[in-house]
């Protein structure tokens, strides 16, 4: 097995290795004077099983491209087996045609990376379950979910805790975080009038007295999150964190966190923190390297990977 590391998300990565105890692999990936990419793989992999980890989060051109171009000098230097890691799957919100004459890009970034030749992809909490479907390959999709219980159990007097689902499609994610508490559900009613800005119309539940955990797939600009916060306060909650797979935090979206009434976002390292992440006095970073060392592991060895989650 050897595990490959583009250029998106190198601190996991590191991580990863460490995990399954092996070095990670040696390999050159930069840029000629015009931008575009050179890979170089710097070991043998012929016969090998090979995954290569790279999150195609901002800017996701360039890393979704670095990934393409990785996975062609594996295939080229005959590698018995191609496992795409996506810590983070980018281009997932676009995966229906929202009005006419507009792409499927989830559709169409799954077919490139099929036709760069990975034969696997291992990926986590995907911003719709059915994307796996997009992939023509054998695709698993892990759930941080396990990891944020671990965590709440640790920090949080449990029997307090209210999970809030912060808009109707998030229901099954949040369901899910709920009953591994044995906490109950709440879910804030958003309606997005165009792409970027949400608002909140209702709460479905009573948050009085509690404290509310929102639980999401992705925080972009951080709206979603800073006006479910301030509807569950308005509501009587009291007090407001959130549980994020990814952090995309794109924009201003790291100061509006800070401004906010979140007593903490709580993300995971699917996406490299950025310096002003690291430094945000209300964000968490928590690790989700064992969970995909773990994945890789089983993978490998040909073992269920959905076992981690029972
Ligand atoms: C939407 O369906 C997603 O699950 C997130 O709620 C959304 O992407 C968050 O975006 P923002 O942080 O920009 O409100």
């Amino acid at each position: 097995m050897k595990l490959f590391s583009g250029n998106a998300n190198k601190r996991l990565a590191l991580a990863v290795a460490d995990y399954l105890d092996i070095p990670l692999g040696r390999c050159e990936v930069r840029r000629f004077a015009d931008q575009e990419i050179f890979v170089e793989i710097q070991e043998n992999v012929r016969g090998q099983d090979v995954f290569i980890l790279q999150s195609t989060s901002y800017p996701a051109n360039d890393n979704l491209m670095e990934l393409l171009i990785m996975i062609d000098a594996a295939r080229r230097s005959s590698a018995k087996r191609i496992t795409a890691v996506l810590p983070y799957f980018g281009y997932a919100r676009q995966d229906r045609r929202s009005q006419g004459r507009t792409p499927i890009s989830a559709k169409l970034v799954a077919n490139l990376i099929t036709q760069a030749g990975a034969d696997r992809v291992l990926t986590l909490d995907l911003h719709a379950g059915q994307i796996q479907g997009f992939f023509d390959i054998p695709t698993d999709n892990l759930y941080a979910v396990p990891v944020m219980a671990r965590d709440l159990r640790a920090n949080y007097d449990i029997s307090n805790v209210m999970v809030v689902s912060p808009d109707v499609g998030g229901v099954v994610r949040a369901r899910a975080l709920a009953s591994r508490l044995n906490a109950p559900l709440a879910i804030v009613d958003k309606r997005r009038d165009k792409p970027g800005e949400s608002k909140v119309m209702n709460v479905i539940g009573d948050v009085s007295g509690r404290d509310c955990i929102l639980i999401d797939d992705i925080i972009d600009s951080g709206g979603t999150l800073v006006n479910a916060a301030e509807a569950l306060l308005a509501n009587g909650a009291t007090s407001v964190a959130a549980y994020l797979s990814h952090g995309v935090l794109s924009g201003g979206a790291v100061a509006r966190i800070i401004s906010s009434q979140l007593k903490e976002l709580v993300i995971t390292d699917s996406i490299e923190p950025t310096a002003a992440v690291d430094a945000a006095p209300n964000i968490r970073v928590i690790t989700i390297s064992d969970l995909f060392g773990e994945a890789i592991n089983r993978t490998a060895l040909e073992q269920s990977v959905s076992r981690l989650f029972d």
